[in-house]
């Protein structure tokens, strides 16, 4: 595993591994060294899952720990698509198949994005959950939930949790949890924005694939252009950021 850091606020490191198996290995300490510290200070770790397909096997692989102690999780997710918990498209879905359904009861407390509801109401409701279930930091005036671990990945264009390149939620500045409609998608998703984000103690990506090489190295090395390569406006002020890479 080789560590460099970026072009970015100091906070921000990546770290390369060599393998999807060492992916896993890696992700899942930093994710439950994440939760250890939120227990250990709050008595819960308030994680939110990212969608796609990396990460997967560390949803998997996290089922299988048995040292986990999953009742002080507070189980979230960033974005969700506008579907139903079994529409084969549902983040949530895709989660309870690999992790919520192999985990011992009683086990964390989770908190689906509701999908299948109408997208403003269901982000509203989200947020409301948000801020009566992850407290924020002592010294924010703003009050915003502060994750302990917001997981995420990056689309080949970019894009992260459901924040698409050039889409009305990157412009969002008050609201936590947004319906942004996707014009390359013909969809509206549910998502994050960049405020809560970027409130986290720690985000973790989780890339990899090799189409993604190219936008990588221009999200991390190249110009801030944030409209273009939203996974750029992701800069916890007061958290750390890592970039786990698979190459
Ligand atoms: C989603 C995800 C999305 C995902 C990236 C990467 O709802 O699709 O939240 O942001 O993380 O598209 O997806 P892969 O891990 O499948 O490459």
């Amino acid at each position: 595993m080789t560590e460099k850091s970026t072009n970015q606020p100091i906070n921000q490191s990546v770290l390369t591994v060599p393998n999807p198996a060492a992916l896993v290995t890696v992700a899942c300490e930093l994710i439950t060294a994440a939760a250890a510290v939120g227990i250990a200070q709050r008595g819960f770790a308030a994680i939110a899952l990212s969608g796609g397909s990396t990460p997967l096997p560390v949803y998997a692989a996290l089922a299988a720990d048995p040292d986990i102690d999953w009742r002080r999780w507070r189980i979230f997710w960033g974005d969700e698509r506008t579907v139903g918990p079994d529409h084969p498209e549902s983040n949530y879905g895709a989660a309870k198949a690999v992790l919520l359904d192999h985990l011992p009861k009683p086990g964390p407390l989770v908190m689906r994005l509701a999908g299948e509801a109408e997208p403003d109401a269901a982000a509203l409701a989200y947020e409301k959950i948000l801020h009566q279930l992850v407290p924020p930091r002592p010294e924010d005036p703003r009050r915003l939930p502060a994750f302990d671990l917001i997981l995420l990945g990056m689309g080949g264009d970019g894009h992260t949790a459901s924040l698409f390149p050039h889409t009305a939620a990157l412009a969002e500045t008050e609201r936590l949890v947004t319906a942004n409609f996707v014009p390359k998608l013909a969809t509206t998703r549910l998502t994050f924005t960049y405020p809560l984000i970027n409130a986290a103690r720690r985000v973790l990506f989780l890339v990899s694939g090799a189409g993604k090489a190219d936008v990588l190295e221009a999200v991390l090395h190249g110009p801030r252009r944030v409209e273009e390569y939203p996974s750029q406006g992701v800069a916890p002020g007061n958290g750390t950021l890592t970039w786990l890479i698979e190459k």
